[in-house]
């Protein structure tokens, strides 16, 4: 029976993969804000934990209150976030500092506060949720993006300093899932955005609140594929969730690859010659 903590299990993907975790067999350390959460198949399995990872302390605090439970913790699930969208000419400091708390210092701080005692257990997974929008940024998702690209770097640099050990990092980027996300989102009031008439920071506002509730993603069936991850005995580094994902993300790595090739002269002329 492995042991999992998993931020923000209220609702959403991290319910998901709290009920996914729970049904098999696992027992489950969640982080709530507001004191309840309703998650199939809990009963004595499911232990929560009330925090706000914005406030100061809070993330280590809760990693440390978790582990004393069980005493152990084999698998960390950095799940809880939220998204700050709208063109960067809307972006408030608050703003900018509350998403970086939450959806980037966290989870650091939760694997910094865990890592020297799942080094001694000799083995566990460290899950960070990071987003398509992490790896294949779109418009008015440039503070979103920049927070989730910093979880993927950070992911793939400690999965490096793991080599070697049975600690496996994992960056899981969702794409879009029919969650509460984009009721969420701090978000422009339709029609208050400064972003040009027309423009793409417009536009992508506008398809963002056409696609909520319609999302193609399923919770139930990426919480499936985050416990079969969980179980694997060689994990990736990466993993998308979602065709969307996956076209976005390959269209990307193609429009990279022939930029690199375009402009693979002039980077390769800025070495010494000796
Ligand atoms: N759904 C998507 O399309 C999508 C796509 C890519 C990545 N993601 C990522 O997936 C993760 C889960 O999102 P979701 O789609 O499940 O959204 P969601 O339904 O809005 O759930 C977000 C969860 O994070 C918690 N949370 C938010 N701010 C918090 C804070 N300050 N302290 C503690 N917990 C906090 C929420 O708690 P409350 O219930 O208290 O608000 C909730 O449990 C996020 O990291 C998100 O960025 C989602």
């Amino acid at each position: 029976m492995k042991v999992w903590f998993i931020t923000g299990v209220s609702r959403g993907l991290g319910q998901a993969i709290a009920a996914a975790a729970l049904a098999a067999g696992d027992r489950v350390i969640g982080t709530v804000r507001n004191g309840t959460a309703h998650v199939e198949n809990a009963g004595d399995r499911l232990h929560l934990l009330t925090v706000d990872l914005a406030k100061p302390g809070a993330a280590e605090a809760a990693a440390r209150q978790a582990l004393s439970v069980h005493g152990r913790i084999d698998i960390v699930v950095n799940n809880a976030g939220f998204g700050v969208i709208g063109a960067l000419d809307d972006l408030t400091d608050d703003q900018l500092e509350t998403l970086f708390e939450v959806d980037v210092f966290a989870g650091i701080r939760i694997c910094r506060t865990l890592l020297p005692h799942i080094r001694v257990q000799g083995a566990g997974r460290i899950l960070n949720i990071t987003s398509v929008a992490g790896r294949a940024p779109g418009a008015a998702t440039a503070a979103y993006a920049a927070a989730k690209a910093a979880v993927e770097g950070f992911s793939a640099a400690l999965a490096a300093e793991l080599t070697g050990t049975d600690i496996h990092v994992t960056a899981i980027a969702p794409g879009q899932f029919r969650t509460d996300f984009l009721e969420n989102a701090t978000m422009p009031k339709d029609g208050q955005t400064s972003a040009q008439n027309g423009g793409a920071a417009a536009k992508a506002l506008s398809s963002l609140r056409q696609v909520n509730q319609r999302q193609l993603g399923d919770p139930a069936r990426a919480a499936a594929v985050i416990v079969e991850l969980a179980q694997a005995a060689h994990p990736p580094t990466h993993l998308l969730l979602g065709t969307d994902a996956l076209t976005r993300v390959r269209q990307k790595r193609d429009q990279m690859d022939a930029e690199m090739t375009a402009w693979e002269a002039q980077t390769r002329s800025t070495d010494f010659d000796d």
